[in-house]
């Protein structure tokens, strides 16, 4: 079959990174197959911070570069993959691509969810899109599923389960009555949470996705300083059992609510949840995200949060789309000037039984 090549740049070579080209070793036949010849990439370029590193991939080593701007720089690269986190360089390099007119794909959420105003103003500016699909609840197509499928829906609620690391340690402190610091190391030897594990237990990982999901569902850029984040550190196994008595579970849970008088409320908090409810079930570093429309009713999100193949699937259905559809239009373009997002300074003890 006679397909298009698109180059790809791809900064970060570590699980997804890595993920990003086993995929595209394993299916790439697969995907020119089924966009109709529309699609076909190559990997020209990739950025890491040692050259020396052993790793685990066929990769050759003429691809290699230490320098993130050869990137934007290389015309044989049409497109930047983002996967190296932190919101330094990696701003530096999504604002120097968006320039050149090289359209973004990125799993970083706390890059978005920090500096998405100067980002997607820069992407509108320039007409070049920036996807992220996978800054959100890894594998499980979330993005499009607000973006495109429920389109026709206005966003009454969303309820998530969307940091694996802290629904494990939550697990198995409920399971097995470990305290908070056993559960943590446990989940650290399993590699289930980070050397350094802060932003996932202390709610902001979750917290980042929710602006995200936010801003999709209701039109306008939040700003993070506003929205009411606490992580589960303080969480004790008598917390747990009173929960459990009470017919509830506690589980780290991210909301987007809208409110009667238009406002929107975000929030990320450990929460009473009751047992019977759908995702009370949501158990290890699994996700889950339920959304309510005003058309479709409820609707649950279910499937891996993290991980190499997970996360780098959802990057190479960013890619496809990105090589098909080179318009800003398919990023995030603010659409409601009036939407509102309710200022959370005070705590509130968060029970759920059924879809909020
Ligand atoms: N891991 C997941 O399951 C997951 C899920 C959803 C979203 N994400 C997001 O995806 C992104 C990547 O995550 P990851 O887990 O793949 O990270 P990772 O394993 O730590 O890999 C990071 C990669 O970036 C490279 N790198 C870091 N800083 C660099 C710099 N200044 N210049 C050039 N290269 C640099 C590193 O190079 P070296 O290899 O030389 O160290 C490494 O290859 C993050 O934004 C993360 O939040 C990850």
């Amino acid at each position: 079959m006679n397909c298009t090549v698109t180059g790809v740049g791809l900064a970060g070579f570590g699980t997804v990174g890595a993920g990003v080209w086993k995929i595209l070793q394993q299916n790439n036949e697969l995907i020119c197959s089924r966009s109709q010849g529309t699609v076909q990439m190559e990997i020209r370029k990739i950025a890491v911070r040692d050259l020396k590193k052993t790793r685990d991939t066929d990769a050759p080593a003429n691809l290699f570069t230490t320098n993130l701007e050869q990137l934007v720089d290389d015309p044989s690269v049409d497109i930047v993959v983002e996967l190296i986190g932190g919101t330094d360089a990696a701003f530096d390099l999504v604002c120097a691509a968006l320039k050149a007119g090289k359209p973004v794909v990125t799993g970083n959420k706390a890059l978005l969810a920090e500096k998405g105003p100067e980002l997607f103003t820069l992407s509108q500016q320039q007409r070049t899109p920036i996807y992220f699909e996978a800054a959100v609840a890894g594998g499980i197509p979330i993005i499009k599923a607000l973006q495109e499928s429920l389109i026709g829906n206005e966003i009454n609620s969303i309820a998530g389960i969307i940091n694996g690391t802290s629904n494990y340690i939550l697990q198995r402190m409920t399971e097995a009555g470990l305290a908070y610091p056993e559960a943590l190391q446990e989940a650290k030897q399993l590699g289930y949470a980070e050397a350094d594990e802060t932003l996932d237990v202390n709610g902001w990982d979750a917290a980042h996705k929710a602006i995200l999901l936010g801003s999709l569902a209701h039109g306008f850029l939040i700003d993070y300083e506003n929205v009411y984040v606490r992580g589960i550190e303080k969480v004790t196994p008598l917390d747990i059992r009173f929960a459990s008595e009470l017919g509830y579970v506690v589980k780290l849970l991210s909301l987007v609510l809208k409110r009667e008088n238009g406002e929107i409320e975000i929030r990320t908090q450990p929460s009473f949840l009751s047992k019977k409810h759908i995702l009370a079930s949501v158990n290890g570093v699994f996700n889950a995200v339920a959304i309510k429309g005003d058309q479709v009713g409820e609707s649950l999100f279910y499937g891996r949060g993290a991980g190499q193949g997970p996360t780098a699937s959802s990057v190479i259905s960013d890619l496809v789309e990105a090589c098909r559809n080179n318009s800003s239009e398919r990023g995030f373009l603010p659409t409601d000037q009036k939407a509102a997002l309710l200022r959370l300074i005070t705590p509130r003890l968060l029970t759920m039984s059924a879809f909020p």
